[in-house]
């Protein structure tokens, strides 16, 4: 039986008990809800990868409530860390840096590095304070489910295998951390998610994007981030990716859509909300507002939860502009759909 427990002082007190017991809990965070377990004992941090049938070679995020707390973790803070843990901590931004022998390798994968944050949520940094340890926590689908933004969600996946859901509401950025290598002289963004690349170049100059961010991987090279060879972010239904201008989209999805009907499947529509009259009256699921990628990002998973539940074979979706927030939103659909984009020219 799985307690869902609205995140009240006293739940997360007990919930923080389950912690320090070596049991995994879930958790609400600014991103998308956690599976948060002791990050220094193996055996509970294989309780996360129990319950999420996560593959043991993909490495955990350890999260922490204070700045200090990273340095046990680590084997050094340069100052770009520094830099970047002064700027945009608490928030959504994981660093990898060089780890320190005491963090096990359950949670690194083997790796020589370890991926840290501090969230910016009131919850998750409670808990993590009344835990008093660092806390390794995935988002708590199910391996190869979209990320869980409420706490329903959560239960959805999670019920009966986990002892405890903290319900905190609806996340705020809706899409995971930006994860930044920092192993190497140039910083190299492995997942684009809540902290720009925009706002990562303000601050550091260059920066890059690792090749696995919207594109598919190639076979022989091994992902610096293990996470991106996995298939991920995905619905039940066929996602297919529609790119072009506002009124090419809407002429292809269409006709996608129409054809999509034709062969029996019940087909939907992904967009703006302001899309909505170019498509007459085919079946329309509005993601946010047009130039706003905040929005699109808040929504994504819980629309793509929600087109599997209602039946949904086949997801038609308008691309969203790679910039912003907007990087993040793009990552994660073409990853639910699997690369499948079409251009309208
Ligand atoms: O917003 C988030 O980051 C959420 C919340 C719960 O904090 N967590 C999250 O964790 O998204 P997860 O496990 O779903 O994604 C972690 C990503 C994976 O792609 C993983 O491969 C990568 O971070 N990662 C973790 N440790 C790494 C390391 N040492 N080197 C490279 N990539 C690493
Ligand atoms: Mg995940």
């Amino acid at each position: 039986m799985t307690q869902f427990l609205p995140a009240t002082s006293t739940a997360i007190s007990q919930a923080a008990d389950l912690l320090r017991d070596g049991q995994a809990v879930a958790f609400p965070t600014e991103t998308v809800y956690g599976l948060g377990a002791d990050a220094l004992r193996p055996e509970a941090v294989l309780r996360i990868f129990a319950a999420k049938g996560r593959p043991a070679d993909n490495p955990l995020i350890v999260h922490v409530a204070e700045v200090a707390d990273v340095e046990p973790l680590v084997a050094r803070i340069d100052a770009r860390a520094r830099l970047l843990m002064e700027r945009f901590w608490p928030g959504p931004l994981t660093l990898v840096l060089p780890k320190a022998a005491r963090v096990p390798n359950q949670v690194t994968a083997g790796l020589d590095t370890v991926a840290v944050r501090l969230p910016a949520h009131p919850v998750a940094l409670a808990l993590i304070r009344e835990a008093s340890r660092p806390i390794a926590a995935p988002s708590a689908n199910r391996s190869g489910r979209p990320s869980p933004t409420t706490a329903r969600h959560v239960y959805e996946d999670m019920n009966g295998r986990i002892p405890m859901i903290l319900d905190g509401g609806a996340c705020a950025v809706g899409v995971e951390s930006t994860v930044l290598d920092l192993t190497e002289e140039m910083a190299v963004v492995l997942r684009p998610g809540g902290v720009t690349l925009e706002a990562l170049r303000e601050l550091l100059g260059e920066v890059r994007v690792d090749a696995a961010a919207l594109a598919p991987l190639k076979k022989e090279i091994a992902p610096r981030s293990p996470g991106m060879k996995y298939k991920h972010y995905a619905p039940d239904a066929t996602v297919v990716i529609v790119s072009g201008t506002e009124e090419g989209r809407a002429v292809l999805a269409s006709r996608l859509y129409d054809e999509a009907k034709v062969a029996g499947e019940r087909a939907v529509i992904l967009a703006p909300a302001e899309q909505r009259c170019a498509y007459g009256p085919r079946v329309f699921r509005a993601l946010g507002r047009s130039g706003k990628p905040g929005e699109a990002a808040a929504q994504l998973f819980a629309a793509l939860r929600e087109l599997d539940a209602q039946g949904f074979q086949r997801i038609i979706a308008e691309a969203v502009e790679a910039e912003g927030i907007g990087l993040a939103v793009m990552n994660r659909l073409c990853r639910a759909a699997n690369f499948a984009i079409e251009h309208a020219d």
